[in-house]
């Protein structure tokens, strides 16, 4: 069972202005876990800090133990694998190529068929099979999420970190990757964290939700329905908002699974914070 664990975090891009400032968080078990909270609130950063892209100037994070600060980047990458939010790469490799640099942690344990097989099944599963041959670079905002999420996948790494995965997304595809992600979490005992700004879509299928508020700090962990609260969302976002409780839940059989989703109707933005 794969462990993360960040103690008193604190990062700052400047050593004036930290924009995590003490963070604790653990978690211990596999689940679909979403980050929530505003622009700039520091999302992106903290899952940079997790995959050792920016190192914090106090604090640890660990993986099953051990301090990612002495691990070397290819130890960390079999353990977490990391799919940036949306960036307008210039590869011009083709989308199975792209793919293929996924598998990279295993070019040495699997077989050149078994490794494309593994990409065949990752561009099924998100229906690009017949992207396979066009360029990377040529590829819609929409498409070319679904080819980096398909990488993320590939790497079959026990932790998996989405930043913000249903940017670009038809609503559809929205739908299809949060319920594919939540199954992935279940049936492979992933732990998958993303960043959303859909609280709905994140209310229906996250099982833990992590809200991160000004200035650069955990207000609240638990499950959408703890979460989302009118208090939680108007304190976080300054926005006016409505909680209902839908009963309906997910469940595999697409029955009403008993739980409690909170379904959230916005309404006037209160404030509105200048950028910092
Ligand atoms: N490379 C950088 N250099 C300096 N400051 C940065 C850099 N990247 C981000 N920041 C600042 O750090 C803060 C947190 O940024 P971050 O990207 O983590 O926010 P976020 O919560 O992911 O926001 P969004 O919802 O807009 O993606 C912001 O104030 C941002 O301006
Ligand atoms: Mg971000």
């Amino acid at each position: 069972m794969t462990v993360i664990e960040l103690k008193e975090v604190t990062f700052g891009y400047s050593e004036k202005r930290p924009v995590l400032r003490d963070i604790n968080l653990r978690i211990d078990e596999p689940g679909f876990y979403c980050i929530v909270g505003p622009n700039g609130v520091g999302k992106s950063t903290i899952v940079k800090c997790l995959n050792k892209i920016l190192l914090p100037q106090k604090g640890t994070i660990s993986i099953d133990g051990e301090d990612i600060s002495g691990m070397d980047y290819r130890s960390l990458s079999k353990k977490i694998g990391y799919v940036p939010v949306f960036s307008q790469d210039a590869f011009s490799m083709s989308v199975v190529d792209t793919i293929m640099v996924g598998r990279f942690n295993h070019s040495k344990t699997h077989s050149l068929e078994e490794n494309l097989m593994k990409v065949y099944d990752a561009m099924k599963l998100l229906h690009i099979e017949g992207l396979a041959y066009k360029k990377f670079n040529e590829l819609s905002a929409g498409q070319h999420q679904k080819v980096a999420i398909a990488r993320g996948l590939v790497q079959e790494t026990p932790v998996l970190i989405l930043d913000e995965p249903t940017a670009n997304l038809d609503v559809k595809y929205q739908v299809y990757v949060m319920e594919m992600l939540r199954a992935i979490s279940e049936e492979c005992g992933t732990i998958v964290l993303t960043i959303s700004h859909d609280l709905n879509i994140t209310a229906k299928y996250a099982h833990k939700v992590i809200m991160l508020s000004k200035p650069g700090i955990i207000r609240a962990v638990g499950t959408p329905e703890e979460i989302f609260t009118d208090e939680n969302i108007k304190a976080v976002y300054g926005v006016d908002c409505w909680v209902e409780k839908s009963s309906k839940g997910v469940s595999d059989e697409g029955q009403d699974a008993g739980i409690s989703i909170p379904h959230i109707t916005l309404g006037e933005a209160l404030s509105v914070d200048e950028d910092e």
